[in-house]
């Protein structure tokens, strides 16, 4: 049977478990956040393992000691089985679904690794009833289309939210997807908090503490809210509010796109992505593969931002780097940073009106 090495992993692989390389990047960060934010004694479900290769890499570069490897196939799971042995690891194979398991288990899990195919909505109910008091959850959605609003009807009825499909589509729907969780997690009592959200190629991929308590649940669901965003003159703005209250855009007047509701609040904790960068050079990571979290380290961590060329395409204006827009911001006393959302966009706490000068100024 042919091997796959990543990390220090070697797994075998074959039709009876998918395996993708590509995703190698978000599994190197996600070992680098269990070295970084989770005691090795921390029990740890990889509820949807495959070949095991994640929960593997878990126990052999972050030490962890108690990893189950958890899939609904029974030809994966005797995959991950040999893989487990074959890395040498006391990782424990299951061959259930994460429903019946998180129903008959009769324990909760200090970190647990949700990958499914495609979308996460049908998981993250059984996954709250067994994470443990300030346990992580780490979730990757693939049904980025639907976030970002290809698809607004199948949105809505997965999410129960209306998603945002414009330039601001990939944040909206990160955002879409940490307040389904919020909200599934209220349910429970518990509250989460975004330790870190990445969309890198197809992949949404969060972060997140999750603590038990009505009063956390109520603090979490009060991040929640909407976007709102002109298509026309790419004003912009949010709201943490039980309901929308603008209709028109005070800039210009259109009607404004409204997305949500959407997690509005944090989405990168600082301490644990500066160690996490510190992980991933311990690991032999370099140049693009840090690139990612060193954006998201500098990045402004507030809601939404403005694409530089859809401004001055709209003013009609030559076209101007987004560098020099954050630069002349900062010289003005704003806050602006570049976002890993999209290399042509700025994240700042200047007004549209602002914006729109500096731009003007620049092109002049
Ligand atoms: C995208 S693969 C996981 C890839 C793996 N995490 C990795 O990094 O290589 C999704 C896996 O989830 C499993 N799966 C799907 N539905 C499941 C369920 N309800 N419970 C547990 N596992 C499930 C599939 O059998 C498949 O092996
Ligand atoms: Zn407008």
């Amino acid at each position: 049977m042919p091997f796959y090495e990543e990390g220090e992993a070697r797994v075998y692989y074959n039709d009876s478990a998918f395996l993708n390389p590509k995703a190698k990047l978000i599994r190197d960060m996600s070992v680098a956040f269990m070295r970084a934010a989770v005691p090795k004694s921390s029990s740890v479900l990889d509820c949807t393992a495959a070949t095991g290769i994640r929960g593997i890499r878990y126990a052999l570069e972050a030490g962890m000691k108690d990893v189950t490897l958890l899939d609904i196939n029974r030809k994966a799971s005797l995959l991950a089985k040999k893989n487990a042995a074959l890395n040498k690891t006391k990782c424990k194979v299951m061959n259930k679904s994460i429903q019946e398991f998180a129903n008959t288990c009769g324990a909760r899990f200090g970190v647990i690794d949700l990958d499914p195919f495609g979308g996460v909505t049908p998981y993250v109910h059984d996954i709250m009833k067994i994470i443990s008091d300030n346990g992580y959850v780490m979730l990757t959605a693939t049904d980025g289309a639907v976030l970002c609003g290809a698809h607004p009807k199948a949105c809505v009825k997965a999410y129960d939210a209306v998603p945002l499909h414009d330039e601001l589509g990939h944040e909206t729907g990160i955002r879409l997807l940490a307040g389904y969780v919020a909200r599934v997690a209220a349910q429970f009592n518990l509250g989460i908090e975004v330790v870190m959200a990445i969309s890198h190629i197809h992949y949404m991929r969060l972060f997140m503490r999750v603590s038990h308590g009505s009063d956390r649940a109520t603090s979490s669901v009060n991040e929640l809210g909407y976007a709102y965003h002109c298509g026309k003159c790419f004003y912009h703005h949010s709201e943490k509010a039980l309901l929308p209250t603008m209709t028109l855009c005070p800039n210009c007047g259109s009607k404004l796109s409204i997305g949500g509701k959407i997690w509005l609040g944090k989405l990168y904790g600082r301490d644990i992505m500066a160690e996490m960068e510190k992980e991933m050079r311990d690991m032999g990571l370099a140049g693009a593969e840090l690139k990612p979290l060193q954006t998201m380290l500098g990045e402004l961590d507030s809601p939404l931002f403005y694409m530089i060329p859809k401004i001055t395409k709209h003013l009609g204006t030559k076209s101007v780097s987004p560098n020099a827009v954050i630069e002349h911001l900062r010289k003005q006393g704003y806050m602006a940073t570049k976002t890993a959302f999209d290399p042509s966009g700025v994240k700042t706490d200047a007004p549209l009106v602002e914006v729109e000068q500096t731009v003007r100024r620049l092109s002049a």
